[in-house]
């Protein structure tokens, strides 16, 4: 029945579909609902394309990095993010914003060599032949070389599997806007040939790694004990029991795991937005995080000297303005202007920052009040309207859920069933 279905138009792609999964003229019609990003358009960037998926795209407010302001588009479906960001960042704006520097932006290629015989001879070779091999990696992608970036240097490293010892080669190259995927991919391809030449092995693995540690950015952020009180806490209650949460992430993977989705919950929202692959900034700074073989919270959180609480978060953030889907995509391109954002090295200094930010308001909420009041308030409405709740009868639905504590679907469900 799909059989070919990759070269049909998308309307005959559809009517297969409607008679396979028997889908009503209704349900053709949420599929034929098209949004910011033209059919068209998303035909050519995904094979057997069908429609198009949406999720909420927010601001998130009240952000100050390195003096600057900022509202943040963010794309997510779960409820309370935004708000927890905004939340967080006016609390930390009140204490002069995040400061945020980045490592500067190399990108790395993998070369993996089998059959080397010796390897110190091998390595050497590398290092004499370093300025030919880069020219090479650079003939291979002129176009980046004449924007100013290109293939910047060579490392050799030793992996050791249960059954041989592997060469290993890194390249490093300047990326500039963009991620860098295909331009480190024909490079590593275009320099195996002379490696195998030189090493004597054979180079059968060639590609970017998404572990991007040349490519890191760091957001701190300093907050005063006076900003943290709640109702019933100090500020310096409130400080410990945040400098506690993170020890506790720091002891045990489970609340780690936990502690980390918070703040990549920022994070893949502000680069979903800006239309970034979310897949290699998840897959990079999860195993930044667990890089010396332990996996970590990735913020820290601590007391300095004089008191005040103090955040910190790196990262590697392999982001981009362009290359991969960003220009073709409309609500990408519009996220560059709403942010203000001037290049790449500034958004993963600002999406790093919307990370902490996250992180704040998580712990902040955790050790005080919990999460449900802040996260399940927000919540509501979306359970009112799974429980079918339409129009104004959302907000009431919701109303009465807050009123008794009960937030869930069935409760959703009972008071709609009450109210009609
Ligand atoms: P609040 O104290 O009621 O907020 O917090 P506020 O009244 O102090 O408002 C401060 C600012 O927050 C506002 O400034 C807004 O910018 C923003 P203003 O405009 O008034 O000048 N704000 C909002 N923005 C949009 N919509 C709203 C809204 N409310 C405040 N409704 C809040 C309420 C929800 C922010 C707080 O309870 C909170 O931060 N909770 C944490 C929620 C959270 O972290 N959600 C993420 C999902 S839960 C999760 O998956 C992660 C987790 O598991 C991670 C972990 O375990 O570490 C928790």
């Amino acid at each position: 029945m799909f059989e070919g279905y990759y070269k049909k138009s998308r309307s005959e792609r559809l009517q297969i579909l409607r008679d396979y999964a028997g889908l009503t003229d209704a349900e053709l019609a949420i599929l034929n609902h098209e949004g910011a990003l033209p059919f068209e358009t998303a035909n050519h960037m995904v094979e057997n394309m069908i429609s198009t998926f949406q999720v909420p795209l927010g601001l998130g407010l009240n952000m100050v990095v390195n003096g600057k302001k900022y509202a943040v588009p963010m794309a997510t479906e779960e409820p309370s993010v935004i708000a927890a960001m905004s939340s967080a960042s006016k609390l930390i704006a009140q204490s002069g914003g995040l400061k945020a520097t980045s490592s500067g932006r190399l990108m790395v290629g993998q070369m993996a060599v089998y059959g080397v015989l010796n390897f110190e001879r091998a390595k050497q070779t590398i290092i004499e032949h370093q300025t030919f091999l880069l020219d090479v990696a650079n003939a291979a992608y002129p176009s980046l070389l004449k924007r100013g970036g290109g293939a910047r240097e060579l490392i050799v490293r030793e992996v050791e599997t249960t059954e041989e010892k592997i060469f290993v080669v890194h390249l490093h190259v300047e990326t500039l806007e963009a991620m860098g995927a295909n331009m480190i991919n024909t490079m590593v391809e275009a320099l195996c040939p002379d490696i195998e030449r030189l090493t004597g092995g054979t180079a059968e693995m060639k590609i970017l790694s998404n572990l991007t540690d040349q490519a890191t950015a760091t957001a701190t952020c300093t907050i005063p004990t006076n900003l943290l009180f709640t109702k019933n806490r100090s500020g310096e209650e409130v400080r410990d029991r945040i400098v506690r949460a993170f020890a506790f992430s720091d002891a045990d993977i489970y609340r780690a795991a936990t502690h980390n989705k918070g703040i990549m919950n920022g994070i893949d929202a502000v680069l979903l937005a800006f239309g970034n692959d979310v897949r290699s900034i998840e897959a990079s700074a999860h195993a930044f995080t667990a890089r010396d073989g332990r996996y970590r919270p990735m913020s820290r959180w601590s007391v300095n000297a004089r008191g005040d609480l103090v955040g910190e978060l790196t990262l590697p953030m392999p982001v981009a303005t362009v290359g991969g889907s960003i220009a073709i995509s409309p609500l990408a391109t519009l996220a560059k202007k709403i942010a203000k954002v001037e290049n790449a090295e500034e958004l993963a200094m600002l999406a790093v920052s919307v990370g902490l930010a996250q992180n704040l308001a998580a712990l902040k909420a955790l050790v005080t009040e919990g999460i449900q009041r802040g996260h399940m308030t927000l919540q509501a409405k979306s359970t009112a309207i799974s429980a079918g709740a339409k129009g104004e009868e959302i907000e009431r639905v919701a109303e009465k859920m807050l009123e008794t504590g009960q937030i869930n679907l069935s409760e959703a469900k009972k008071i709609i069933e009450e109210e009609r």
